[in-house]
């Protein structure tokens, strides 16, 4: 006993539950980055197309991790890091393509063209936003799943999901 659970052993004990790999309105631990992507991928094996997931937490929380998760988990083969000069990077996957985008950098969504990410809404798109705060007024719409994470210190990270009802 005392033992870590590992990634299986966690995505196991929440099979079924409406947030893939978190069980509603609990918290899941993640104790390493690989950890995280497998949540991440369990999660993007829920998703449809035209679906936004919005994911919150500090700068190193994991956010990038776990969207590369879910890239691979979509079958995209590219390499997923957090885009530096550009807010949005798309994936092509196979069963559908992912969008990447981190607002991190836009400080005045206001004064952005309001079609600034339209290229990224189609029928076979999911999109994940990191730093999703501003994203309304270029997005319009709320996302069905929000991914809160929490830096718990070293690896340790905590886990929240929510599905819009
Ligand atoms: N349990 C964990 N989950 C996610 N990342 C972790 C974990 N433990 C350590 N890390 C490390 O923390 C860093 C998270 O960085 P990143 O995913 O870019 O965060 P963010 O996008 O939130 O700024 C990575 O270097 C990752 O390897
Ligand atoms: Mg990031």
């Amino acid at each position: 006993m005392g033992e870590k659970p590992s990634a299986a052993e966690l995505l196991r004990r929440s099979s079924g539950d409406d947030c893939a790999g978190e069980r509603a309105g609990e918290a899941t631990e993640s104790v390493s980055a690989a950890q995280t992507e497998a949540l991440g991928g369990e999660l993007a094996r829920r998703l449809a197309g035209g679906d936004v997931v919005h994911l919150r937490g500090e700068i190193g929380a994991g956010k990038t991790t776990f969207v590369r998760g879910m890239a691979r988990a979509l079958g995209v083969r590219a390499t997923v890091s957090s885009p530096t000069f550009v807010i949005a990077q798309r994936y092509r996957g196979e069963r559908l393509d992912l969008a990447h985008i981190d607002l991190y950098r836009l400080a005045e969504p206001e004064a952005e063209e309001p079609d600034l990410l339209a290229d990224y809404r189609d029928r076979r798109t999911a999109v994940v936003i990191e730093w999703p705060e501003e994203s309304a007024l270029l997005f319009g719409e709320q996302a069905r799943f929000t991914v809160t994470i929490e830096d718990l210190g070293s690896q340790r990270r905590l886990l929240r999901c929510q599905e819009r009802q």
